[in-house]
């Protein structure tokens, strides 16, 4: 059986209802690596969030942050990021999400974003629009980067690696009305597809950071691509280029300069 966009939905929401119950208490902060940390949170929401999925969709195949992949059927794929945004979180910043997104052999038709601090659901069915709380959404129409405010965000090895963002960083910071770094990939590309943001991009990010905010982006009108313009940004090694249409090439171009 496969989901509908309801049954997303309704998981995101309840699991969203636990970071919500969980935000600002005390944590126990475990470290994946020098600054990738997470939090006891971040594994209730997985377990909500996979027991669900297994008990009402049983052998499709999961991929999820925390625990990585749940075999099953590739034809009927999860991604699952049960709290994007855990730096925010730990330190009691009142921003970041859960991301659902479905893939039915191998195109992810359905995506969910929750923001449970401001109540905001962002959803999408390929080929349908996306909506927040049921208002249809649509990108911004500006097309000169310096009427533009861009979003973007730095991977958890940037301390080591080459490619940490700051360049490019520094290139949109002196040609757009600013750069954000908010800390959750996932409700960035929301932010796009609802015309907050003209543009997103992030060097190094994972499918169950990308597969839902990507769809809602793209249906609310974006141009969504990796960084070198490849239309499929799901599979890994991923990258993301989100931008409304009249400013995507210059997006484009001033990463490939
Ligand atoms: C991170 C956030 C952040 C982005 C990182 C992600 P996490 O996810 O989305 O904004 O810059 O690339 O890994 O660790 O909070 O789920
Ligand atoms: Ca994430
Ligand atoms: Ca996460």
């Amino acid at each position: 059986m496969q989901p509908v966009l309801s049954d997303l939905q309704r998981l995101a929401r309840q699991a969203g209802e636990i970071l919500r119950l969980g935000y600002e208490q005390e944590h126990q902060v475990d470290y994946k690596g020098t600054i990738d940390l997470v939090t006891e949170v971040d594994h209730q929401s997985e377990d909500f969030l996979l027991g669900e999925i297994q008990r009402l969709f049983p052998g499709h195949q999961i991929v999820s942050e925390e625990i990585g992949l749940v075999p099953g059927r590739p034809g009927d794929q999860w991604y699952v990021d049960p709290l994007d945004g855990t730096v925010n979180y730990a330190h009691g910043i009142p921003f970041f999400s859960v991301s659902i997104a479905y893939a039915h052999n191998g195109i992810v038709t359905l995506g969910v974003v929750y923001d449970p601090m401001r109540n905001e659901l962002f959803a999408a069915e390929r080929g349908q629009g996306a909506q927040v709380n049921g208002r249809s959404l649509k990108v911004s129409q500006v097309t000169e980067l310096q009427r533009s405010l861009l979003v973007t965000g730095f991977p958890y090895d940037a301390w080591s690696t080459p490619h940490d963002n700051v360049e490019f960083y520094g290139r949109f910071a002196r040609r757009t009305q600013g750069v954000r770094r908010m800390g959750s990939a996932a409700l960035d590309m929301c932010y796009v597809g609802a015309g907050r943001f003209e543009g997103y991009w992030e060097l190094s990010v994972k499918p169950w950071d990308v597969a839902a905010g990507g769809l809602v982006a793209s249906e609310a009108g974006a141009t969504v691509t990796r960084l070198d313009g490849q239309a499929d940004y799901v599979t890994p090694p991923c990258s993301l280029l989100a931008a409304a249409p009249g400013l995507y090439g210059k997006m484009k171009a001033a990463l490939d300069e």
